[in-house]
């Protein structure tokens, strides 16, 4: 599969005026992004306007040349993107039914969306999740379900936020392989440094802005440094 290109171009982000992003600007080629910041530094408004959730207020998101906000039918194909709460994501009462939408809102005929359903199922040996109902899930296997639902859809990037958040430490180890033997652009949000050292490209952002752009053994020093520096109380 060809590199995906993303091009960010000056985004800004506002909610009533007051500035929550940007203005940020970047261009990535690689396959393997992370994205690193603290707790309300902007990672997943980054994420969801990187996905076309949201409109930036000045700016563009271009991916593969697809204005991310603007077509939303081409977007659709080209990113996905795995919330950091899987209550966010989750609209129907089944698993079935919950991975079968994203694939029907591609246009696969009812054949497809049940071999692709069935395929992703039987990947993390979840068959017998099939008709089990969302809500009788913990919050970590409702994660799991979110990210089957994502991967099924096979977009050409894919954006996690905190995907291994709620996993327990196989689940973990399992997905990781998985996401490893993807051939898809994978933007990898996280706070954590440790999961982002094998990343082709790492992106730390602090209140909005990027504070370092480049890879792992230039960004995540600085990073771990700052961050023993910082009070929160
Ligand atoms: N819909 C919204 N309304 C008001 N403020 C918002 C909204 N969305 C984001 N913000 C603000 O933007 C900032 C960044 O939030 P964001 O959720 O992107 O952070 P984050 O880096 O993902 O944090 P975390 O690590 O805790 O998930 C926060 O200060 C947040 O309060
Ligand atoms: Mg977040």
């Amino acid at each position: 599969m060809k590199n995906s290109e993303i091009k960010i171009e000056a985004i800004e982000f506002a909610i009533d005026g007051v500035a929550v992003l940007g203005p940020l600007s970047a261009n990535f080629i690689e396959k393997r992004i992370s994205i690193i910041g603290r707790n309300g530094s902007g990672k997943s408004t980054l994420a969801r306007l990187m996905s076309g959730l949201i409109t930036p207020t000045r700016g563009q998101v271009h991916i593969n040349d697809i204005d991310i906000a603007k077509d939303r039918k081409a977007a659709l194909k080209t990113v996905g993107i795995l919330f950091q709460n899987p209550d966010h994501q989750i609209i129907f009462p089944t698993v079935g039914e919950e991975i079968a939408f994203g694939l029907r809102q591609l246009g696969y005929s009812k054949s497809d969306v049940e071999d692709k359903l069935r395929a992703i199922l039987e990947q993390f040996a979840k068959q017998d999740w099939y008709n089990r109902n969302v809500m009788t899930f913990s919050q970590g296997q409702r994660q799991l379900i979110c990210l089957m639902s994502v991967l099924a859809m096979e977009p050409k990037v894919l954006i996690l936020d905190e995907p291994f958040s709620g996993l327990d430490i196989p689940t973990t180890r399992a997905l990781r392989e998985i996401l490893d033997n993807l051939d898809q652009t994978i933007i990898h949000i996280t706070h954590d440094p440790a999961v982002a050292t094998n990343a082709d490209r790492v992106i730390w952002i602090d209140e909005g802005l990027i504070v370092k752009d480049g890879h792992p053994s230039d960004v995540l020093a600085p990073f771990m440094a700052a961050m023993e520096q910082v009070n929160v109380l």
